[in-house]
């Protein structure tokens, strides 16, 4: 089977030497527009599996060339380029996977997730079958919401939580994975929950609680901001009394307060602006200060846990029960040389990816991960070295 990688960042390395280590796939195609990195990527993929292209995906026809003969195409790019890559998934007849969605298309002039969605019937028309948004939040997140949901009789809630208990040598201010999606998330879009049926916006960091993550993590103060799963839980996961599909993350106060500053300087839009007789997008600028995820490796010591609370009740009986994943960044570095918030959502994509190439994401088509069967998607976890963890919280919190 032969894999196209777009995107060797933090995520797309542990994809692509996760997959390139599994006997089915004899081949694995490399795709950025960082040369060094690329070679950096390939060099530890072993046993001549590994080629690389250096190609700037806008490129249309690079793109369908690369994508050309793929059995699956895996897009760890910024989700900018969603539409564009499952176009060109179409045309080559490669099933495909990505790991965020982009929008809303107002705001941000990015493709949101109805946009791809609508692409349904062209996937089912070429018999190939798309898998969307497949990290650890959202991804294995959702599935998670799914296996919790299939357990109980009543699901009230379904709210994931994010917290990152690490710190990173050397930097004031990082993001553990691509700055741009970061900061997009916590600052430019008011933050969307499913509540009582609609869906309610509020401004961005204007909602914070404390939420208790499974040890070694602990208390933290978490940050309710927007995110795919909200939209896709009300979506797939609605039909058994659902009341309240949310996101937090946790965030220190410091990061917060940064936020904040941009967005009164402001820097919290995606327009061009003229200065000194240059046009550019503050945006931009701002996040072209932050380090690279990739430049995190080795500095980033801790814990980072994501789950899935689900609120409910199973035979008559209230249940409050958390699903969840934890990676250390240190075992991480340890085990692949990689910092743990790339492990963490990299395992999953190659779960997704595999069971793509397995045929056993339900035919072809565009799926959510809450359509999954969720004990195959959370054996391959445990298989590949992501295993999870489920607690039962007291019935009142
Ligand atoms: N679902 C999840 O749990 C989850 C978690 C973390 C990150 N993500 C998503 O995964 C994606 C990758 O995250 P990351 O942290 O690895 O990001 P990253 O910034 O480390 O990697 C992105 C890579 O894309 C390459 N790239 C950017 N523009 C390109 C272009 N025009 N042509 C070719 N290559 C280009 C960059 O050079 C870089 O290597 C992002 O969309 C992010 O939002 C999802």
């Amino acid at each position: 089977m032969r894999v196209v990688q777009l995107g060797v960042g933090s995520v797309g390395e542990v994809i692509a030497r996760t997959l390139a280590a599994q006997g089915e796939v004899s081949e694995v195609v490399l795709v950025d527009v960082d040369e060094d990195r690329l070679r950096q990527v390939a060099d530890r993929i072993p046993h001549g599996k590994a080629s690389y292209r250096a190609l700037d995906v806008r490129d249309a026809d690079r793109l369908a060339a690369v994508v050309h003969g793929a059995d699956v195409t895996v897009n760890a790019l910024v989700p900018e380029f969603n539409l564009e890559v499952m176009q060109a998934c179409l045309h080559a007849r490669s099933h495909y996977l990505d790991l965020a969605a982009g929008g809303p298309r107002e705001l941000l002039g990015t493709p949101d997730m109805d946009e791809q969605f609508a692409l349904g019937d062209a996937f089912r028309e070429r018999g190939v079958s798309a898998l969307l948004f497949c990290g650890i939040d959202p991804g294995a997140s959702d599935v998670f919401a799914r296996a919790l949901y299939d357990e109980l009789d009543v699901v009230e809630e379904l709210v994931v939580y994010d917290g990152d208990g690490g710190r990173v040598d050397g930097y004031e201010f990082a993001t553990s994975f691509s700055p741009a999606v970061m900061v997009e998330e916590c600052l430019l879009c008011p933050p969307e929950r499913f509540e009582d049926g609609r869906f309610v916006t509020s401004e961005p960091l204007s909602v914070s609680g404390e939420f208790r993550f499974p040890d070694p993590v602990g208390p933290m103060r978490v940050w309710h901001i927007d995110h795919e799963e909200p939209a896709l839980m009300a979506r797939f996961l609605g039909d058994k009394g659902l009341r309240l599909a949310s996101f937090y993350i946790g965030l220190a106060d410091a990061w917060v307060e940064l936020l904040r500053s941009w967005k009164r300087l402001g820097f919290a839009h995606k327009r061009e602006i003229e200065f000194a007789g240059c046009r550019f997008r503050p945006f931009d600028l701002l996040v072209s200060r932050l380090p690279r995820s990739v430049d995190l490796v080795g500095k980033m010591h801790g814990s980072v846990c994501v789950g899935t609370l689900a609120v409910g009740r199973r035979d008559g009986v209230a249940v409050r029960r958390f699903m969840y994943q934890i990676t250390s960044h240190d075992e991480a570095y340890r085990r692949l040389g990689v910092q743990g918030t790339g492990y963490q959502t990299g395992i999953p994509g190659a779960c997704g990816a595999l069971m793509l190439l397995r045929d056993q994401v339900g035919g072809p088509g565009v799926w959510a991960c809450e359509q999954l069967d969720p004990g195959t998607f959370l054996a391959l976890m445990g298989e590949l070295g992501c295993p999870w963890g489920v607690v039962d919280l007291p019935a009142e919190g």
